[in-house]
């Protein structure tokens, strides 16, 4: 992975932390900046309006970002025609110029870097170094994708011929991709996305979140630049309801790639299963009630930073991130006083600014479901820590980071997609119980666990399905090609994301046999 800015260091409380004097300049900037962007459809033949959706900054709703403007239903049609006929050439075209075009669309990234940093930083409220990690991911990404595609697109796999025959499988676009990606790594997972249906021969026609088509339409803009046919590669910024309902409801997608809840993702699946259609490919990323697993022999402080990191991180905002620590009872009051802490040195503020752990949440709706929440368990759960929000952040949308010890993991409805950890003591001789509980919550994403014998990792990490299992770490932070990331059950259908198995799923396969 390149290692953009050094973002791979962390600051004293775990938290990524960049090291070039520069970005103290370019934090200053960002905070500065009154520069806006807009984003507009990029449908070939298609003449753009006037942007008329305003983009205000999570974390001081006060400062404008942008402004963009939504697909409409006739759109959505002329995107599907002009996919549909591009499609077929880009495929027949061989995986060499796609994979130069992504490799090239990483150069621009690299070199646009500050910008996108900045509309990370202002449209999504990442903080600088969530957001520093995020190009690196998303050049990471593009980087990957097109040295597999090489590896598995590139010669024709060749098989026996036992018959007397010559046997070859190759490997091909499936059609017409559609990416719905989401808000939360709204650079990376949109490029990631992109960039997997791309390279395997697919025409896309992607929608990024409706909170950040900003910094999506400027990378769509460089991999344009990078020599993606616009035909290739179309942008429909819009609703879920009307754009990702008429794009996902229409006969022609061949396959759709989409990360984000898990109800959403039944509609999707719902609606590609009511098409009089060829069954189509879903690539299917969701959510998770992850929980982290520390037991006596663990040590309390690095339970804690890594707990920290995991549920704090991003503001929470991670499908990774932690939701459960489940601490044994004999180190639990100890672990829960740290915890305490530790939460009480959280920086909260500015995501501009470099020493700034918790920045805000996405928007104001995200803010009043986490609020709801945190009221109801201030009711039902006892609590361990509740970070005092600073006065300077009185215009944005943030949720001040909360734990509570809870009675059972059961009080927990549904994933909770912000800053509150939730902590639950067991006893040694209900880990099998606990273990049920973690899987009967039916997601399958990231699991934590902190232990020294062997044998209790082992015991644990083979028992509760998860896609990404971490031991004595934090669980946030997949990297493309080192840690292929995502989940099983409620949390998606795989193949996992920056992982060798990924692009055959944009693919299809076609065996050709010769009698020779
Ligand atoms: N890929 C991200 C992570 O690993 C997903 O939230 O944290």
């Amino acid at each position: 992975p390149a290692d953009l800015y050094g973002a791979s260091r962390r600051n004293s409380r775990g938290f990524n932390m960049a090291n070039d004097a520069d970005l103290h300049a370019l934090a200053a900037q960002i905070s500065a900046a009154d520069r806006t962007w807009t984003a507009t459809p990029l449908v070939p033949g298609f003449t753009a309006g006037s942007p008329d959706r305003g983009v205000t900054n999570p974390a001081d709703r006060r400062q404008r970002v942008g402004a963009w403007q939504a697909a409409d239903a006739a759109l959505v049609q002329r995107a599907l025609d002009t996919a549909v006929k591009a499609q077929p050439a880009w495929d027949r075209g061989g995986v060499e110029p796609r994979a130069q075009a992504l490799l090239k669309a990483a150069d621009l990234l690299e070199e646009r870097r500050p910008e996108l940093i900045a509309l990370c930083v202002r449209e999504a409220g990442k903080s600088l170094a969530a957001a520093i990690a995020e190009v690196r991911e998303a050049v990471d990404f593009l980087r990957y994708y097109a040295q597999q595609a090489r590896g598995q697109f590139g010669t024709p796999l060749t098989l026996p011929g036992p018959t007397g025959e010559s046997n070859q499988l190759h490997l091909h676009g499936r059609g017409v991709f559609v990416c719905i990606s989401p808000w939360n790594f709204p650079l990376a997972i949109y490029v990631g996305q992109v960039a997997a249906a791309l390279v395997a021969g697919n025409a896309v026609i992607a929608k990024p979140a409706e909170q950040t088509t900003l910094v999506a339409h400027l990378a769509t803009t460089l991999l344009h630049h990078a020599g993606v046919p616009a035909e290739v590669l179309q942008f429909l910024p819009g609703d879920g309801g009307t754009v990702g309902a008429a794009l996902t409801s229409d006969a022609r997608v061949a396959g759709v790639a989409f990360t984000g809840s898990t109800e959403t993702a039944w509609a999707i699946n719902r609606a590609l299963a009511a098409r009089n259609a060829p069954i189509a490919a879903l690539v299917a990323e969701t959510g998770g009630q992850n929980a982290m697993i520390a037991d006596s022999s663990s040590l309390p402080e690095q339970v804690v930073k890594d707990a920290l990191v995991s549920a704090f991180d991003s503001a929470g905002q991670r499908c990774s991130a932690a939701r459960v620590l489940l601490v044994q009872d004999d180190i639990a009051d100890k672990v829960m006083t740290m915890l305490a802490g530790a939460m009480a040195e959280l920086v909260v503020g500015d995501p501009a600014n470099l020493s700034t752990d918790v920045g805000p949440v996405i928007d104001e709706d995200a803010r009043r479901t986490l609020q709801a929440h945190i009221e109801r368990m201030h009711r039902e759960a006892r609590l361990i820590h509740a970070v005092t929000l600073p006065e300077s952040v009185s215009h944005g949308c943030f949720v001040a980071p909360h734990a509570f010890e809870i009675p059972a993991l059961s009080v927990l409805e549904r994933e909770v997609f912000g800053p509150v950890l939730h902590v639950l003591r067991y006893r040694s001789r209900d880990l099998d119980a606990v273990i049920d509980q973690v899987n009967a919550t039916g997601y399958g994403l990231t699991l934590g666990v902190h232990s020294r014998i062997d044998d209790t990792v082992e015991h644990i990490v083979s028992r509760v399905r998860a896609g990404n299992c971490y031991v004595n770490r934090n669980q946030v932070g997949a990297v493309v090609g080192v840690q292929p990331f995502g989940g099983e059950g409620l949390s998606g259908t795989g193949p996992k994301a920056g992982g060798p198995h990924y692009l055959a799923r944009f693919a299809s396969e076609r065996t050709v046999t010769i009698n020779t």
